[in-house]
């Protein structure tokens, strides 16, 4: 019998390196994103959220020729079928968006003719799909329990004004459609964080991209992950006062009851998507009449700061984005959809490069119950 390795226990998988990757890397001492080598502010500055997806897919930026077809490619499969629009129909109007986009997004499996292909450029092609169709399904539902018509997706617009289109009705300002883009950017990708390794996990079976991204869009939902940004936006309401701040986070410390939108697994420096955010949501609050909102958030960060900003402690990107989000007027439980549209596009790239080089992901827990239990008939019992 061979012999078995050394094991160690390591909870919540902190220091276990999974494997390589080619997508993204954390400084978290430095607060440090990149994305393909690239840092995170750079691209926030001059790229748009299509060319960052081919980025990540590509492990390289795109000509503007590559960069014209990708488009034209993503532009083809934003339109839903009849079925899925008679489907987010049917959903009752009081579900929660991330229920009905992990719903919705399984559901799309249903009606791919190539749902069993598993090959590579198949596996793409379902990711070009789920990323497509994920504002279209977010829009869809949203108008549907507002009780308004569903709006057609526009094939003219990038991917974040074609949402606010769909959302609203209307083709919104390009300030509002920039902010929605550099969110997206923002959000793309991030290591091997909850959401991806579900997804990783999930293709790693050789099932198949619908199923690794429903995993994700599950995952992704927690109020640990991306469910902290509508969490962040519950607080801030509910603390309402400037003055109410400091009882507020000085008893949450107390109490031991986090504070949404702070701290990070890898980051232990401000995470550099919240410093950009924070100007952002600064600059679109002011536009539109939300000062007091940042104002409260910049009074929550400046008591973090001096409580446990030495423990490592600070503003990660939800926090600033909650802001950002309900200043350009979107429904609260929208904004870890949003997350979800953009996090496609890193829960894909590490699902394809998952798939490209793959091992079955199967780690193994230290078994603490009990051995030769008896079995007891049930009528002795
Ligand atoms: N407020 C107050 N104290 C905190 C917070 C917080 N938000 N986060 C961590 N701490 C304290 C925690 O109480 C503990 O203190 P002590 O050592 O005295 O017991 C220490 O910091 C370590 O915390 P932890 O929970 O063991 O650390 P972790 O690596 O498991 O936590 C986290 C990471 C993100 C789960 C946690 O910081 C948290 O729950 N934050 C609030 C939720 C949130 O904003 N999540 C979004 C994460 S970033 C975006 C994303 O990935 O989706």
């Amino acid at each position: 019998m061979p012999e078995a390795p050394a094991m160690h226990i390591d909870k919540g998988l902190d220091n276990t390196i999974i494997g390589e990757s080619r997508k993204s890397f954390i400084d978290g001492q430095a607060g440090v994103l990149e994305y393909v080598g690239i840092d995170i502010d750079e691209l926030a500055r001059n790229s748009t959220f299509e060319e960052v997806v081919f980025l990540l897919w590509n492990d390289r930026l795109p000509t503007s020729s590559e960069l014209e077809s990708f488009e034209a490619e993503l532009r083809l499969e934003y339109p839903l079928s009849q079925g899925v629009i008679e489907m987010i129909k049917g959903i009752p109007h009081e579900a929660s968006p991330m229920h009905v986009l992990r719903t919705v997004v399984s559901g799309l499996a249903l009606e791919d003719e190539e749902c069993n292909d598993q090959s590579f450029e198949s596996e793409r092609r379902k990711a070009v799909r789920v990323l497509s169709k994920t504002p279209a399904i977010i829009a869809a539902f949203d108008r549907c329990r507002r009780g308004l018509e569903i709006v057609d997706p526009d094939p003219n617009l990038n991917i974040a004004t074609n949402f606010l289109w769909m959302l609203n009705g209307e083709v919104p300002g390009e300030a509002s459609a920039r902010a929605i883009d550099v969110c997206l950017i923002l959000h793309a990708d991030h290591g091997i964080n909850a959401s991806t390794f579900a997804a990783m996990v999930t293709i790693a079976t050789q099932s198949d991209m619908y199923s690794a991204l429903t995993s994700a869009v599950g995952t992704l939902r927690g109020p640990l992950h991306g469910g902290a940004n509508e969490r962040v936006m519950n607080m801030l309401q509910s603390i309402g006062d400037l003055d109410d701040v400091e009882p507020f986070v000085m008893d949450s410390l107390k109490n031991k009851t986090k504070i949404m939108g702070f701290g990070h697994r890898v980051y232990k420096a401000l995470d550099p998507r919240a410093k950009y955010l924070k100007t952002f949501a600064e600059r679109i609050a002011e536009e539109t009449g939300n000062t007091d909102l940042y104002v409260l958030s910049t009074r929550i960060q400046d008591i973090m700061d001096r409580e446990v900003g030495a423990k490592g402690i600070y503003p990660n990107v939800d926090f600033y984005s909650a802001t950002t989000y309900f200043s350009l007027g979107l429904a609260i439980d929208l904004f870890t959809p949003v997350f979800a549209m953009s996090r496609n596009a890193g829960w894909a790239a590490h699902s394809l490069e998952q798939h490209q080089d793959n091992r079955l992901i199967r780690p193994r827990c230290q078994y603490t119950g009990d051995h030769a239990v008896e079995y007891v008939p049930i009528n002795e019992r």
